[in-house]
C-alpha cells in the first residue's frame, strides 16, 4: 500500500518494509515517522511492537496509522520463549529491517540470527564505551568531556555489533544525567533516520565477514557527526 509521504527506495523500488520495537516513549520512532511522512525516508513501517502496554510510542504509532502489537515479556516463562514468539510475530510482517528504538531487552542469539544483517539498534553512548544501562551517569562519573549515541548492527554481543554512525555532544558544566540525556537524544533523532535511510536505499549492509559496508566499502569505524554547538537552553542551565 502506498501512503502519502512514501518515496521510492533503491532503484525506484517499493519502500522497505520495517518493523520497529519499542519499550517506552518512542521519540526515535517519531523521528522515523516524521522523516517518512516528510517523504525523506523510503520505508513502510508495517508494525510497531512493544513489550510494554503502557509505552507512549504505541500512541505515536496509532496516531500515524501504523499497526501496533503488545507482546508482554511477563506472559512468557523464559527469555527464549518470549523471543521465539517475537520472531514469529515479526516474521508475519515480513520486515526487510527490524529497528530497535529503545527496546529495553537483551535478545537471544536465536532472535538475532533470525534477522541477521537486518536489525539495527541505537544506543545512548559512544560505543564501545558504556554498553548496557545508565550510560549518561556513567559518562558523567568518568568525567568525560564528550558523550553521544551510536547506531549499530545488532549481533549476539550486547551493544557490540559493528558501529555505523555516531553523534557526539559536549558534556557541559552543570550537566546532570537528565540534561545530558536530552542533548544526546536530540542527536539520536538526527542519526537514526539517516542510518535507516542508508539501509533502505541499499547503501548500507552487513558484509559476509560481519563487517558493515557503506557504499561498497568496509566501514572500519562509525561515521562521525560532529558535536553541535550548545543550545541557548544549555548555556542558560
Ligand atoms: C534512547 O535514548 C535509546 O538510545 C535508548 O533508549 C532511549 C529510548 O528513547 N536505548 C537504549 O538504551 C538501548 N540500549 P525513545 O523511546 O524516546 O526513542
Amino acid at each position: 500500500m502506498t501512503r502519502p509521504g512514501d518515496v521510492a527506495g533503491r532503484d525506484g523500488a517499493a519502500p522497505l518494509p520495517v518493523a520497529v520495537l519499542i519499550s517506552g516513549d518512542g521519540s526515535n520512532l517519531q523521528a522515523l515517522i516524521d522523516a517518512q511522512q516528510a517523504g525523506e525516508l523510503p520505508i513502510d513501517i508495517r508494525v510497531v511492537v512493544s513489550n510494554r502496554g503502557d509505552a507512549f510510542g504505541l500512541t505515536r504509532a496509532e496516531r500515524a496509522g501504523i499497526q501496533t502489537r503488545v507482546l508482554s515479556h511477563r506472559e512468557f516463562p523464559t527469555r527464549s520463549a518470549y523471543d521465539a514468539a517475537l520472531a514469529l510475530l515479526l516474521g508475519g510482517f515480513e520486515p526487510g529491517l527490524v529497528v530497535l528504538a529503545g527496546f529495553m531487552r537483551i535478545l537471544t542469539p536465536e532472535l538475532v540470527a533470525s534477522f541477521h544483517g537486518r536489525m539495527l539498534n541505537i544506543h545512548p553512548s559512544l560505543l564501545p564505551r558504556y554498553p548496557g544501562l545508565h550510560t549518561h551517569q556513567r559518562a558523567l562519573d568518568a568525567g568525560d568531556t564528550e558523550h553521544g549515541a551510536t547506531v549499530h548492527f545488532v549481533t549476539d554481543e550486547l551493544d557490540g555489533g559493528p558501529g555505523l554512525l555516531q553523534a557526539r555532544v559536549p558534556v557541559l558544566p552543570g550537566d546532570d544525567a537528565e540534561r545530558l540525556a536530552a542533548r544526546v537524544l536530540a542527536q539520536e533523532h538526527r542519526i537514526y533516520p539517516l542510518a535507516v535511510h542508508w539501509f533502505a536505499t541499499g547503501r548500507l549492509c552487513l558484509g559476509a565477514d560481519g563487517q558493515a559496508m557503506l557504499d561498497g566499502a568496509p566501514l572500519t569505524a562509525p561515521v562521525q557527526i560532529d558535536a553541535v554547538a550548545p543550545t541557548p537552553a544549555d548555556r542558560a542551565g
